[in-house]
């Protein structure tokens, strides 16, 4: 979501799958059929010269397009800072920055004037909630009406942490900033009135902070870049922070993703070729725990920002156990983990790495899942193999296996074991040739059509500026101020094969602009900056935009709202605001 820096590309200046040349965007052929009235612009039909356009199925097309499948009325255009939903629904904040969690004995109210301690922090509701996940509890009915949401807080807000905001900096202030990100666990059930409350005390309430004691898993556990002085084994990390997105699995636990990590660390001087591959600045005005925390300063720590940049698994139904972190799952800017089962039951994990020209990646464990092993089934992320996307300019696309000795991925580029590729990812995908992609954000996996995976590209101001990479057959927009959300479909509806088939489901973008690039080419409300992405269980597509203050304040945005969620029935790809 929002961040303090507006710098979402670092040193990757490889040319790796950068076409010189515009390809014709090879949007979905569902996406089409738009543009105010009966015809296709003549700019997008010149784009798709191989389209059949028959003029009959057009117009079944559009009559179909007026209001999409989904029966809910569109929430016309706002730019309020409020929450707005269709007829017929309410919003209700239930758990909001600073409520108590609920832990037994421990539950502090939120003071208004924010003098809330750096410990009472640590017992109420974190900051700026991210992804979340619900868990049921009980049996039978009781399953919908009873659980537990497990949920991100990606990043504080000094100015409405602290009465007096960034004055008097303190190690306290810094405890406090620390205790407000992170995880909460806490109890929720549905009251008589239909809404839903925090149940409070619980048993399962907890808050996971960046002091939290971590375990590792995978090939960076116990290596030479994981070792600090406080952890000579490389195998224990003091909490997780900036959490993003999320995915849960189908044994019961939450994912928590690590996105902007390199935002808290500093390293002044010289930097290494990772520090430079990662972004990591030479100094940092917003968060500020480096002032009095020296586990966030590289001089004096080098290795401990190499702790930080995972998937972090976390069982919400255990308040005592030790969420881990598994590195196998590789290490950048997560967005969110979105697992599948795959037909021959081992789990893919597909993810993003939420930065300009960054990749798409997927994990494909080794072991299978038996759902006998109830939690047991955690070891399946702890070892398989981490792949990154390639997306061909004729539509198909390759997924490009990061093996230790593999495809470059050796001594003489600088990898002498799989701990390397994984702590350098984003270095290994270079190698291999992944495309680089304007910022994947979340990916949603069609629980209906399996194989039909879709992620968020959420916009690239710089794709094909001089210096950057030039728009390529799967980004390709230059400035692309609106993003995109592609499709993959994996060879033979299996999550684990190695080739697919893509499109674009839709490049968002507004109606009210002559800048073709800012154009939508969507079916029903326009947006941009697609983000959160999900499936419910009846195969509708959630999409939640992430528009910057900064972005909404330029011209083109005016008139396109403010932040929404919209849904979209992917067989007709219509796009409702909610
Ligand atoms: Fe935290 Fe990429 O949004």
């Amino acid at each position: 979501m929002t961040r303090k820096r507006d710098e979402f590309e670092v040193n990757n200046k490889t040319t790796n799958s950068v076409f010189s040349e515009v390809m014709d965007a090879r949007i979905s052929r569902r996406s089409l059929f738009k543009m105010g009235g009966l015809g296709l612009t003549a700019g997008i039909a010149s784009l798709f010269p191989s389209m059949p356009f028959a003029s009959e199925q057009t117009a079944k097309a559009v009559d179909a397009a007026k209001s999409g499948s989904l029966s809910f009325r569109s929430v016309p255009y706002s730019s309020l800072d409020t929450v707005i939903v269709p007829e017929g629904y309410k919003a209700v904040a239930f758990y909001k920055w600073g409520d108590p969690v609920g832990i037994v004995g421990n539950s502090p109210e939120f003071k208004k004037d924010a003098s809330n301690s750096a410990d009472e922090q640590a017992a109420q509701a974190g900051m700026n909630h991210d992804g979340m996940a619900f868990f049921p509890l009980g049996e039978g009915d009781e399953r919908s009406r009873r659980g537990l949401l497990a949920m991100n807080h990606e990043y504080v807000d000094n100015g409405l942490l602290f009465t007096d905001g960034d004055q008097n900096w303190s190690a306290d202030k810094v405890l406090k900033s620390q205790n407000a990100m992170g995880i909460s666990v806490i109890e929720v059930a549905k009251n008589s009135n239909g809404d839903w409350d925090v149940v409070r005390p619980s048993k399962y309430a907890r808050r996971i902070t960046p002091h939290t004691e971590m375990s590792v898993s995978g090939p960076a556990k116990g290596h030479a870049l994981f070792k600090t002085a406080a952890d000579p084994t490389g195998s224990k990390v003091l909490g997780t922070m900036q959490n993003c997105a999320n995915g849960e699995t189908p044994w019961g636990t939450y994912l928590t993703c690590e996105e902007n990590w390199a935002d808290i660390f500093v390293k002044e001087g010289e930097q290494t070729d990772l520090e430079k591959r990662y972004g990591i600045a030479g100094s940092d005005e917003s968060y500020r725990w480096v002032e009095f925390d020296d586990r966030f300063n590289i001089n004096k720590n080098p290795n401990e920002v190499n702790r930080f940049g995972w998937v972090v698994e976390i069982d919400p139904e255990d308040p005592t156990s030790t969420p881990i972190k598994h590195t196998a799952l590789g290490r950048f800017k997560h967005e969110g983990a979105m697992l599948v089962v795959a037909p021959d039951q081992r789990v893919v994990v597909y993810m993003g790495d939420d930065q300009r020209f960054e990749y798409i990646y997927k994990f494909v464990s080794n072991g299978k899942f038996d759902p006998a092993k109830g939690k047991e089934n955690s070891d399946l992320l702890t070892d398989g193999t981490l792949y990154v996307a390639r997306f061909d300019d004729n539509g198909q696309g390759v997924w490009l296996p990061l093996l230790f000795g593999q495809n470059g991925l050796t001594a003489e580029n600088g990898f002498n074991n799989q701990g390397d590729i994984v702590i350098n990812a984003r270095g290994a995908a270079d190698v291999v040739g992944g495309t680089k992609m304007d910022r994947p954000e979340w990916v949603a996996a069609d629980p209906k059509n399996p194989g039909h995976i879709y992620c968020t590209l959420t916009n690239n101001k710089n794709r094909g500026k001089a210096g950057y990479p030039a728009v390529d057959a799967a980004n390709p927009r230059e400035d692309n101020l609106f993003g995109h959300i592609i499709h993959w479909h994996e060879k033979n509806s299996d999550a684990t094969s190695n080739d697919f088939d893509w499109d674009i489901l839709a490049l968002a973008g507004s109606d009210q602009t002559d800048n073709p690039n800012h154009k939508a080419q969507t079916q029903g409300d326009a947006f941009g900056s697609p983000d959160g992405l999900v499936f419910d269980n009846n195969g509708i597509l959630w999409v939640q935009t992430d528009v910057s203050s900064s972005t909404l304040n330029q011209k083109a945005y005016q008139g396109m709202g403010n932040n929404q969620m919209l849904a979209v029935d992917p067989a007709d790809g219509y796009f409702k605001r909610f």
